[in-house]
């Protein structure tokens, strides 16, 4: 579990402890170069009448040997639900408007496995985060309240860029996911040197990438396909400036976003990595 290790190593110290909202949540890090980008379709948005009824009361549920979510997100961390008011033992129309948002932020619609707010609280042997300091509230996919927030999770669906119809899976498949797969020995983050699929792979965040076969060194054709829809994603073709997956890694001197939990990878724009990326994002096939 090297891997492991190391992930946890860059990770976690800074996951410990609340967090103000602006940097832990995955949206509002961004640069404002990073707007969402055009779309062809608007997606579908989550469902907000499934939200209050059904997936609220799990955050006021109380489970055996832990704290109740609300118990500690309530107005803090980047998940920060609202508080009940005094007395009070559900929320208000207006507060449960804003536990939408808040919940909406750690969730890609139509996608569980890279929704941090299915994927953190449960288990890593069931597929969660391998760290959660608020500890596992769930042991299996199959649990019933995890079943209800996936429910809730593909009732919308994500806007399609359309990103995945001019871009050239070729080049992506030969040019930029070798670049994901890159180890990074001996550093090239300021966090340390490791590869972005060990955090990639493992992390429910929206660059959610299939875990390798065991013993694999790199995905087949067929992985490669569905890496490339979740790639697409974070990328405005024509537009590198303006996409998450170049901004990202980017030194924020260098024009990057201001911060990655991961670490920055390239410290100009004439990183080859990064010209690589420029590339793919300005060429139709
Ligand atoms: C004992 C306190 C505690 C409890 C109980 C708890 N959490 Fe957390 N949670 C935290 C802390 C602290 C963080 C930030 C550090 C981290 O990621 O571990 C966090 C992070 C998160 C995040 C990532 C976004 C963020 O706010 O940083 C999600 C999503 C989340 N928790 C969901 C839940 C859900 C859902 C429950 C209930 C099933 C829950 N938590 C219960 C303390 C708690
Ligand atoms: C040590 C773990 C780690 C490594 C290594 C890492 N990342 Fe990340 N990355 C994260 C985490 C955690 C997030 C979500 C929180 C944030 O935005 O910082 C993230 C977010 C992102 C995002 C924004 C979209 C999203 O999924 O939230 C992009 C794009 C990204 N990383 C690209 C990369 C690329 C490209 C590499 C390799 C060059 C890389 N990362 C390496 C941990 C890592």
């Amino acid at each position: 579990m090297r891997v492991a290790l190391l992930v946890s190593a860059a990770v976690f110290p800074l996951a410990v402890g609340p967090v103000p909202r602006a940097a832990a949540s995955p949206q509002a890090a961004g640069a404002p170069a990073e707007k969402a980008p055009a779309t062809l379709s608007p997606g579908k948005p989550l469902d907000y009448e499934f939200f209050k009824t059904r997936v609220q009361p799990i955050f006021l549920h109380k489970r055996k040997g832990n704290a109740r979510c609300v118990s500690c997100h309530a107005g803090r961390t980047g998940f920060a639900v609202a508080s009940l008011s005094p007395g009070a033992t559900t929320w208000a129309e207006e507060q449960s408007r804003h536990n939408y948002d808040v919940a909406s932020e750690f969730v890609v619609p139509g996608d569980p496995a890279a929704s941090r707010l299915l994927m953190h609280a449960l288990s890593a042997e069931a597929g969660g985060d391998p760290y959660h300091s608020g500890g596992q509230h769930w042991y299996s996919q199959s649990d019933p309240e995890w079943q209800t927030l996936a429910a809730w999770v593909r009732s919308g669906a994500s806007e399609a860029s359309g990103a995945a119809q001019v871009l050239d899976f070729e080049f992506y498949r030969t040019r930029v996911e070798p670049i994901f797969l890159n180890p990074r020995q001996g550093g090239g983050a300021a966090a340390g040197g490791v590869g972005c699929f060990a955090c990639h792979t493992i992390l429910a965040t929206p660059l959610r990438l299939l875990p390798l076969s065991a013993g694999g060194k790199t995905w087949t054709a067929e992985q490669s396909r569905r890496n490339f829809e979740t790639v697409t994603r974070l990328v405005v073709p024509g537009e590198p400036l303006q996409s998450r997956l170049l901004l990202h890694p980017l030194a924020t001197a260098a024009g990057g976003s201001p911060r990655h939990t991961g670490g920055k990878f390239w410290t100009s724009q004439s990183d080859p990595e990064f010209l690589t990326l420029r590339e793919w994002v300005r060429r139709r096939r």
